[in-house]
């Protein structure tokens, strides 16, 4: 079953019926401002921090789903019928609907009893607003009298606040109405300096901004007085809920179409300036003035409209994929980095499963975030890197989050979770080899932003690996510290009492687990710093690199294997965990695609055991679940991962991201028929004619589908903000297609399925463009053998970087060799 399909030449999916399984989502915004944005136009907006400066109130977990957003409500006035032509809030019948959900844009368009309406919504670039455009058109062939009411409902600006402190903020509401722009003001007398302004193009007939008087008594948002009686109140918020809703007067002869703008913004006045007269307590909008003008002219929309897609063409010029696959293209070209631009964005901040209040910026999933979207803007995930590292605290260990609008580390969290230094080293590394920027070693970058502290990047680096370094355990192998990668594995906590955080209470005394993955992902950063140091002439320093990895190999050789594949862990007693010896939980997925992407065990045949133990025991039709048995009681000495019922999360859900590491295991191994066979099964794209068991969006990833021992094996949850994007990303661009940056080349080292004739792909980097053709013999299982660069025969696999603005061709041919394996 499906809810609709993708317009590839038009970069959309065109969702064709209102009531999809889940809202499905689509973000707008790509630098400041953000809205999140459903198929029936609910969620909400803000700028910069979701927590911090919500705009508009979103309802995440009402009944129905998916309330609150930005909606229009059209009246026929002649007989009072009126409906929502983006369905919510009213859900009445629609004679025809359909929603484009497009790169930072969404447009919904229906009719009803001969009214066409379209809405188009999106953020122009590098404004703190986002556009609606609604287009009318009368179908019929009478003339047609028609009221617009729009509504959105403002949030206090600190969403967590605005959830929770009703007995003061239903007081503290306050509004501004002046020549027909509603302004939200609410703490703007005191200590905030910021506002939020909704305006609209057309003259206004009314207006309200005190929710419960729009509503009338006893009224929901399916049925407010306000539009049955046809006229707003013109209300003026004191206190409560203060919406924003005009009401304007549209009479339009047969066939006449309308555009209207209404524009929701944010903006911010310096402190010595907040007041017009000085002295009173009115807005100053001198600022903010010419803004609303400019941007009500449809022109101006019509041209920002345009610039925004343009921006969108040059980001996705960065790689651009044909393949014997069309649901490989169509992700890889279009829809797989846009979700790496929303993460990027965004972290785990705000989606339909993240409220934007719990999590800011997470430093581990940040640092992932870049490696999808590195290629699209360099110069941006160079500044996310130095904001990454100035959160670093001096021992090397790292904030887990911290809060975007202030860039500092969140004490709540704190610090701890002891792979997250590690994700830095391998974000530089892949923005380097994206690069080629050297300097950005030299930065110097502040520990815990605290000023005086500043030390070169290269110096961060260097106590991101000590960190490991410093901790280990019993038996030479990381300390898990709070958690590792998997959030919900809590060797150290041993919690009894409800409520408590599972990644924050600790309360046994020296905590000794140790982590095999942080033991992988610790020869992997070694590995990739050494090549850093290398590059920059400091042979010592790479050399202590190797050496110290090859330390770690030994004793995850020694301590990590199972005899099948490589243990998780060792908790604070010192027994093991993913062992055959234990009764559940006896093998999980991340220590074999970590271990593997660092090359342990591929020459001895523990690499290529251990992918055999996966697809015996943890890959199903839907994805390669977490963990196998998982567990079916609460684990006091396992914390989180123990709490999720069997086959949910971290407990044998099949979590995404972890699956791209297993694709790219396998192509380390040589088979790319596994692991194409792997991406096929989660990629989104594939799945969409199954939409009603995944029931998220099929143009995105999700953090989780449900495992083999869940009641709902197969559905996806946590769409959208998830490390999957950039991972299945790097998969299949950079080790199934194989076109790999490093930072000497472009490594052209494709694995593909063996009934694969080849592929084509064209990859901006560093300034030149390379057009590349890949053939393979057919059923070959095979490697680069040949390669021609621009006409001459070269010697191994890498093209060497060329000079910025040129063009060049590349040709590869693979052909089959004794198998690997
Ligand atoms: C979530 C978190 C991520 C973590 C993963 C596994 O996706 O955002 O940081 O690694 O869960 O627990
Ligand atoms: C990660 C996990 C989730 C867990 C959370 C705790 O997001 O995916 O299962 O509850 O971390 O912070």
């Amino acid at each position: 079953m499906q809810y609709g399909y993708f317009d590839d030449d038009q970069r959309e999916y065109v969702v064709t019926q209102p009531d999809t399984p889940l809202p499905w989502m689509n973000y707008l915004g790509t630098e400041d401002h953000f809205g999140m944005i459903s198929n029936t136009a609910g969620g909400c907006s803000f700028y910069r921090d979701a927590r911090l400066r919500r705009l508009t109130r979103y309802r995440h977990n009402g009944a129905p789903f998916d309330l609150g957003g930005r909606y229009l409500y059209l009246r026929d006035d002649t007989d009072g019928d009126y409906w929502s032509p983006s369905w919510q809030p009213t859900r009445g019948p629609l004679d025809a609907y359909e929603c484009r959900h497009g790169l930072s844009y969404t447009s919904i368009s229906s009719e009803h009893g001969g009214v066409r309406a379209e809405m188009l919504y999106f953020v122009p670039l590098g404004e703190t607003l986002e556009v609606w455009r609604l287009r009318v058109r009368n179908d019929r062939d009478t003339r047609a009298d028609l009221s617009v009411f729009s509504l959105v409902e403002f949030c206090l600006w600190d969403a967590l606040d605005d959830s929770t402190n009703f007995q003061r903020n239903f007081s503290v509401g306050e509004v501004e109405i002046v020549d027909g722009v509603i302004y939200h003001k609410s703490e703007y007398r005191e200590r905030r300096n910021h506002f939020a302004y909704f305006a609209c193009s057309e003259p206004l007939a009314g207006f309200d901004t005190q929710r419960d008087v729009f509503l009338g008594p006893n009224r929901g948002w399916d049925s407010p007085l306000a539009v049955e009686r046809g006229c707003s109140f013109d209300s003026v918020a004191h206190g409560w809920a203060p919406i924003g809703s005009h009401h304007i007067r549209l009479s339009l002869a047969p066939s006449e179409t309308r555009d209207v703008v209404f524009i929701l913004g944010y903006s911010e006045n310096p402190t010595d300036a907040k007041f017009d007269p000085p002295g009173t307590q009115t807005i100053n909008k001198a600022r903010v003035r010419p803004v609303i003008e400019r941007w009500l002219a449809t022109e101006e929309v019509e041209r920002a409209f345009g610039a925004l897609h343009d921006s969108w063409e040059e980001l996705l010029s960065v790689l651009r994929v044909e393949t014997p696959d069309p649901d490989t293209d169509r992700m890889v070209n279009i829809w797989n980095p846009y979700q790496c631009m929303a993460t990027f964005n965004l972290s785990r901040s705000m989606s339909f499963y993240e409220s934007g209040i719990g999590r800011g910026m997470g430093f581990r999933d940040s640092s992932q975030d870049i490696l999808g979207f590195v290629g699209m803007v360099p110069a941006r995930a160079r500044q996310r890197i130095l904001d990454l590292a100035a959160t670093q605290l001096p021992s090397g260990g790292a904030y887990h989050q911290y809060q975007p609008l202030t860039k500092r580390g969140n004490d709540a969290i704190g610090s701890g979770f002891n792979d997250d230094p590690l994700w830095l080293v391998l974000a530089v590394s892949a923005y380097m080899k994206e690069s080629g920027d050297t300097g950005v070693l030299d930065e110097l970058v502040p520990y815990d932003n605290s000023s005086g502290s500043e030390a070169p990047l290269s110096e961060h680096l260097h106590r991101c690996i000590r960190y490991t370094l410093d901790r280990l355990g019993p038996h030479g192998l990381p300390l898990i510290g709070r958690a590792d990668w998997n959030d919900c594995l809590n060797l150290n906590c041993f919690s009894e009492s409800s409520g408590e955080s599972f990644q924050t209470t600790e309360n046994r005394e020296g905590g000794v687990a140790e982590s095999l993955f942080i033991a992988a992902q610790f020869v992997l950063a070694s590995h990739e710093l050494a090549g850093v140091a290398r590059l920059r002439g400091d042979g010592d320093e790479a050399s202590s690199l190797e050496a110290a990895a090859c330390k770690m190999v030994v004793a995850i050789e020694e301590h990590g294997w199972d005899g099948e594949w490589f243990l998780r862990a060792y908790d604070s007693l010192g027994g093991v965990v993913g062992s055959h010896s234990n009764a559940e939980g006896q093998i999980f997925a991340e220590p074999q695609g970590m271990c593997v992407m660092a090359g342990i065990g591929v020459s001895d045949g523990k690499a290529a055991a251990a992918l055999a133990s996966v697809r015996d025991r943890l890959a199903t039709e839907h994805g390669i679940m977490l963990v196998q048995p998982p567990f079916s009681r609460y684990h006091l000495e396992l914390g989180e991962i123990s709490t999720y019922p069997p086959g949910y999360k971290e407990n044998g859900g099949v979590f995404c991201q972890v699956n791209p590491w297993i694709m790219i295991a396998e192509t380390i191994l040589g088979d790319g028929e596994a692991a194409f066979d792997y991406y096929k099964r989660t990629n989104p794209s594939a799945r969409a004619p199954i939409s009603d068991v995944h029931r998220c969006e099929p143009y995105v990833y999700a953090q989780m589908i449900a495992g083999r021992d869940a009641a709902s094996f197969g559905e996806a949850k946590n769409s959208w903000l998830t490390g999957s994007a950039s991972w299945h990303l790097t998969a299949i661009s950079q080790w199934i297609l194989g076109v790999r940056p490093e930072l000497d080349g472009l490594r052209i080292d494709p694995v593909l399925p063996p009934t694969w004739p080849g592929f084509t792909a064209r990859r901006r980097w560093r300034g030149a463009t390379y057009e590349i053709v890949v053939h393979q013999e057919q059923g070959a299982k095979g490697r680069v053998r040949r390669l021609v660069v621009d006409g001459m025969s070269v010697e191994g696999n890498l093209v060497r970087p060329a000079p910025a603005g040129s063009t060049v061709k590349v040709e590869a041919t693979l052909e089959s060799a004794p198998p690997s394996r």
